[in-house]
């Protein structure tokens, strides 16, 4: 393996710059960034990100899904590229860093490369992949989810907002639903990304070296049962939809406290109808989260989460409908990717440990068709969407230099 420069670093400062110049964009008053997937603002950013890249130079091209693709060509045009990036599409209420980060971290890992006169071996292609916050559309991680084969693209292009609006028809709304095919050999695959989670900061560590992550399972849940008037229906007679929703949400959080200390659950989202305070509810549609590293465990959660909204629907007299929106199996990401990004850490000096992520991210689909390998950053207090999300400059460019570190070694450097 060709070692690298020792002494070569990224532009902290302009790294810095790049992140609060795209934060700008669905900037929100409390700090944070509103940029829902395919929204206005997506757009905007997307069109600020591919303006950067071809001032660099680079050939950028848009596939289906309107998946991004900004290629520094290699040495050898033959070898598959190295790719490297993340997500700007953000929570309603997200923050600066949480997938921005691995974006423009990829492109300064480029410019830096360009800056240094450094040529390498297999082509680095930076991506911005098509909503990986599954806030809007979901499920999360459909771009890089049809890229790697997971998803239907067809399927997936039709997935509607709360609006009805579909993912393809707002795609070709903000110009890109691109032309360039879908899919293709990726050499290997590193995403930078705040851990968004507590134990870096935690154990004053300032690099995670991410082996995979946790398993999701996500569901929409109706609850059905019967609107009535306030003051005029006895207790015994009711069929109260929020009542059920009540303790569906007080199981959900006992399911996971049942699996501690691994297991999370969340419900996040609730709609009620007709939503009248003098009217007892008819309907209440809520969103679970269910998510545990082994796939046994979530499993379990599974069949629990089923059998108790069940019999929450018997005891209240509910008709229960459970919609599977996302069954996302725990991945595990390749050894030698990994290893990569561990002696790049070594190498550039940072501590740093193995963690296993809580997120699901783009890397989790991309693990299926490439080695990969993700890069973590501690995030302050551990809190992530959220407008408050935080990160220091200089993690911010000590993980930077370790994905420069990852993706010389990993895309071969050429010397002269
Ligand atoms: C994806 O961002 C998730 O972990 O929910
Ligand atoms: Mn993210
Ligand atoms: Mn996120």
């Amino acid at each position: 393996m060709i070692v690298p420069p020792p002494n070569l670093r990224i532009d902290g400062a302009r790294l810095w710059q790049s992140l609060m110049a795209m934060a700008a964009i669905g900037a929100t008053p409390k700090g944070g960034v509103c940029r829902l997937a395919l929204s206005d603002e997506d757009r905007a950013a997307r069109d600020r990100f591919v303006g950067w890249c071809r001032d660099a130079g680079l050939a950028v091209r848009v596939d289906r899904l309107g998946n991004i693709f900004a290629r520094r060509a290699g040495r050898d045009a033959a070898l598959p590229p190295v790719v490297i990036g993340s997500h700007l599409d953000t929570q309603p209420t997200g923050g600066k860093f949480d997938g921005a980060y691995g974006v423009l971290a990829a492109f300064e890992v480029v410019r830096t490369l360009d800056d240094a006169g450094i040529a390498t071996a297999a082509p680095i292609e930076v991506v911005v992949w098509t909503n990986e916050e599954g806030s809007r559309f979901a499920p999360a991680c459909v771009g890089s989810g049809v890229y790697a084969g997971a998803f239907d693209a067809d399927d997936s292009l039709s997935r509607a907002d709360r609006d009805g609006k579909t993912l393809g028809a707002e795609l070709a709304r903000i110009g890109y639903a691109g032309p360039a095919p879908m899919g293709g050999a990726v050499g290997a695959y590193v995403e930078a990304h705040i851990e968004q989670g507590p134990i870096l900061e935690a154990e004053g560590k300032t690099i995670g070296i991410v082996t995979g992550a946790q398993g999701i399972r996500w569901y929409d849940v109706t609850l059905e049962g019967q609107a009535a008037h306030a003051g005029t229906t006895p207790m015994d007679r009711r069929r109260d939809a929020i009542q059920g929703a009540a303790m569906l949400i007080a199981a959900v959080d006992a399911i996971a406290l049942e699996q501690a200390p691994s297991a999370v659950a969340t419900v996040g989202a609730l709609s009620v109808a007709p939503n009248s305070r003098n009217t007892i509810a008819g309907s209440v549609t809520l969103t679970v989260d269910l998510r545990h590293p082994d796939a046994p465990v979530l499993a379990a959660m599974d069949r629990a989460f089923r059998a108790r909204a069940a019999a929450i629907a018997k005891a209240r007299r509910l008709d229960a409908r459970i919609v599977d929106v996302w069954d996302f199996p725990p991945p595990e990401f390749d050894r030698g990717c990994v290893a990569a990004v561990r002696a790049a850490a070594a190498r550039a000096g940072f501590s740093h440990r193995d963690i296993v992520s809580g997120a699901g991210h783009d890397a989790c689909y991309m693990a299926r068709i490439a080695p990969t390998a993700m890069v973590f950053v501690p995030c302050a207090d551990g809190i992530s969407h959220n407008e408050i999300e935080a990160a220091t400059p200089a993690d911010l460019a000590a993980g930077c230099d370790v994905l420069l570190g990852a993706v010389l070694a990993l895309a071969g450097e050429v010397r002269g």
